[in-house]
């Protein structure tokens, strides 16, 4: 037990003074997610995109001048934005994050904080599952997805796509299933790089495989991409698909076992499923964001920061076969099979 007390109030000023250092960070993190989540609903990171000269950004913004330096000077400090030559414009970094063939751009990450935001303070008042709204979903679903852009392509080709090579081989001749497609960010990536692609597509939340819909027609490839609203549990096509990728995170325990049988029985003899761990341990740095997402998964009552090797010893518990554990950029990925026989 530590002695310190009363008796030594320095002691005292120096531990609050620590405490009172940690609140500030995060006061100063909570207050600029405020200022740019505001900004961006006022359409200042569009317009940021280029630069603008102030007599233009004053006009824009409504606000006095003084107002505006005030409010440029945060976003400076904070990397946002760079001031130059009298004009303004988003850093590279931000102008990248916020551009329109980001892989997760910047206005699914400042919706998403807001969702995590509200859930975290209803984890803290409700002893109930976390509730998840279908507008939550689309939330959730949009920034975990990502959009399918030149950069996700690129990505894919030079990175994700040499690191398993068994995706691009069966999905030349065979068709790919999709159990949680949530908005289709790896489907769609996948139908626009490779033109025999074929895929069915499942998601359970109507407004999310509305946007999936959405997004599969802008990009052209209906003809090629099924988009079907319903429980992956009731799928019926045994035999019929040469690969699949399973969204486990996103499952609940008690729809699991079935979801894994019947993707299972979906694939032909032989077939693959690729399953992605996410959230392994993190280091020190990672923690205290790691156990935020935990305390909001946990509340969606889906397994948070299952392992590679869990996830392969659940799929063999459904019938799988374990083909390998890849190392990937997207982190490990655990790759079964349908047995032969
Ligand atoms: C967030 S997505 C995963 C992202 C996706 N892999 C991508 O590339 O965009 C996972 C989705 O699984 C869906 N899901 C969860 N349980 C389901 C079920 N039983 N049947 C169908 N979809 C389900 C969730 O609604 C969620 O949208």
């Amino acid at each position: 037990m530590s002695t310190l007390d009363e008796d030594n109030p320095l002691e005292r000023f120096a531990l609050a003074s620590r405490a009172r250092e940690s609140l500030a960070a995060w006061t100063t993190g909570a207050q600029v997610l405020t200022l740019v989540t505001t900004l961006r609903d006022r359409g200042w990171t569009k317009f940021l995109a280029e630069p603008r000269d102030l007599e233009t950004l004053t006009e824009f913004s409504g606000l006095p001048p003084t107002r505006l330096a005030d409010i440029l000077a945060v976003l400076e400090a904070h990397g946002i934005v760079r001031q130059q030559d009298g004009t303004v414009q988003l850093t590279r970094q931000f102008e990248a994050l916020a551009a329109a063939d980001s892989y997760i751009g910047l206005d699914e990450l400042l919706d998403q904080a807001e969702v995590m935001s509200r859930l975290i303070r209803t984890a803290a008042e409700d002893p109930g599952p976390l509730p998840l709204t279908e507008p939550d979903a689309l939330v959730i679903a949009r920034a975990t997805g990502g959009n399918a852009t030149a950069i996700t392509r690129a990505l894919y080709e030079q990175s994700f796509l040499p690191q398993l090579p068994e995706i691009t081989e069966l999905v030349r001749g065979e068709r790919w299933l999709d159990v949680g497609c949530g908005v289709a960010g790896a489907t769609l990536t996948l139908a626009t790089l490779i033109p025999e692609f074929r895929a069915v597509a499942i998601e359970l939340v109507p407004i999310v495989a509305a946007e999936t819909l959405r997004r599969v027609k802008e990009h052209g490839v209906a003809d090629r991409v099924d988009v079907r609203c319903m429980d992956a549990r009731d799928f019926d096509e045994p035999a019929s698909f040469g690969g699949a990728f399973w969204a486990q995170p996103f499952f609940p325990e008690p729809t699991r076992a079935a979801t894994l049988a019947v993707t299972l029985r979906s694939l032909k003899p032989g077939g693959m499923l690729f399953v992605q761990e996410m959230e392994p341990e993190p280091d020190e740095a990672r923690r205290p964001a790691y156990t935020l997402r935990k305390l909001v998964s946990r509340g969606w009552e889906v397994p948070f920061g299952r392992s590679a090797e869990d996830l392969a010893a659940e799929g063999q518990e459904a019938g799988f076969e374990l083909v390998r554990l890849a190392q990937t950029d997207f982190g490990r990925m655990i790759i079964l099979q349908r047995p032969l026989s």
